[in-house]
């Protein structure tokens, strides 16, 4: 699909995105924008290759690509300075490759917060209260009246909530769970949130103020004091190194065995496979995912299991957000095409 074909410069988005503001935002400042139509899902770097062509300014990239050296290079050699992710997260690209070539590499921070803190609050809550086993349980005709024990599950106000990132989108995620459901909160993150921190002590004192047990806050020395204290824990890290597996058999050791966990950060942030041995030894443990070890696909047994709720990579997916990130997507590789900032730019 092509939009502005006399466009001085050339830019190629490997998917189409929602809205149509960042299609005007390129094709009214000069820009020849070129979107695949490819079907499949997941394209490979010899599909990229392939759009990039001989001359190309600007690529609009995914998350599910694999941006290294092969493809800056290619983008280089067709005249190409620019990049952005479709995501606030880019652990899918070489950054030190993009500097090598010259390649500036932007991302959409900001406007995914909100929209990812509440599907992690979505989860949260779906877990702790066997939204998804009830849900089927009721369509596969099961529900034959009232019972003292069905779907018993855990009640949130008063208990603990855990957040290990307590960056953007986990101080959001930990505000919902503290003035939706009056949890208390101990966070783990080598920077101090003094902004999370304020809230939560005003917070209190208003529930003080107004007769009811005030919510309090803690700042975990370490990640396993969070895992053994909190009873809902939500995962905000960025994926690099330092935090590959941060969840491992050790540390699921320690959690509570009534304990919730819930991960939409990335998938490798868990041992999936030490997650479903966890998850079999211990039913009352439960697991809210939107994002896995090798996505697209599951661990074998995860499906089965009953304490884990499933869902695929939707953490972003509000309308909303994904026409904000859309357009930030474009404003990045506009940016640094016409000389004006890049917002996201994890390598200027
Ligand atoms: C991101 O932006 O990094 C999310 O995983 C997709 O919205």
């Amino acid at each position: 699909e092509v939009w502005n074909p006399s466009g001085k410069y050339r830019v190629v988005s490997t998917k189409s995105m929602p809205g149509t503001r960042w299609i005007r935002l390129l094709a009214d400042n000069d820009c020849r924008l070129e979107i695949c139509t490819e079907t499949k899902t997941i394209l490979s770097v010899d599909d990229i290759l392939a759009l990039i062509g001989d001359r190309c300014d600007g690529v609009i990239g995914q998350l599910t690509e694999e941006w290294g050296e092969v493809l800056f290079s290619a983008l280089k050699r067709a005249g190409g300075t620019a990049f952005s992710n479709m995501a606030v997260g880019y652990n899918n690209v070489d950054v030190e490759a993009a500097n090598r070539n010259g390649i500036a590499v932007g991302n959409t921070p900001g406007v995914l917060t909100e929209t990812t803190a509440e599907l992690a609050a979505s989860l949260s809550l779906a877990a702790a209260r066997r939204i998804v086993e009830a849900d089927q349980f009721m369509r596969a005709g099961l529900y034959d009246g009232w019972l003292p024990h069905l779907f018993v599950g855990n009640l949130l106000k008063g208990q603990t909530v855990g957040v290990i990132g307590a960056g953007r989108i986990g101080s959001a995620y930990a505000r919902m769970m503290i003035e939706g459901f009056k949890m208390n909160l101990i966070y783990y993150d080598l920077y101090q949130s003094t902004r999370l921190e304020k809230f939560v002590t005003a917070y209190g004192q208003f529930l003080k103020a107004n007769g009811e047990q005030p919510v309090t806050w803690k700042r975990a020395a370490t990640m396993e004091d969070v895992l053994r204290e909190a009873d809902v824990i939500s995962l905000h890290p960025v994926l690099d190194k330092t935090t590959y597996h941060l969840i491992n058999p050790e540390r699921l050791a320690i959690m509570k065995k009534e304990a919730v966990l819930v991960n939409a950060s990335r998938g490798p942030v868990i041992d999936e496979v030490a997650l479903v041995e966890h998850l079999k030894a211990n039913p009352m443990f439960r697991v809210g995912l939107d994002v896995f070890e090798d996505e697209p696909y599951m661990k074998p047994g995860l499906a089965d299991m009953k304490n884990a709720v499933v869902v695929p990579h939707i953490a972003s997916a509000s309308k909303w957000t994904r026409e904000g990130m859309a357009t930030l997507a474009a404003l990045n590789v506009l940016g640094k095409i016409k000389g004006y900032p890049v917002w996201g730019n994890p390598n200027l």
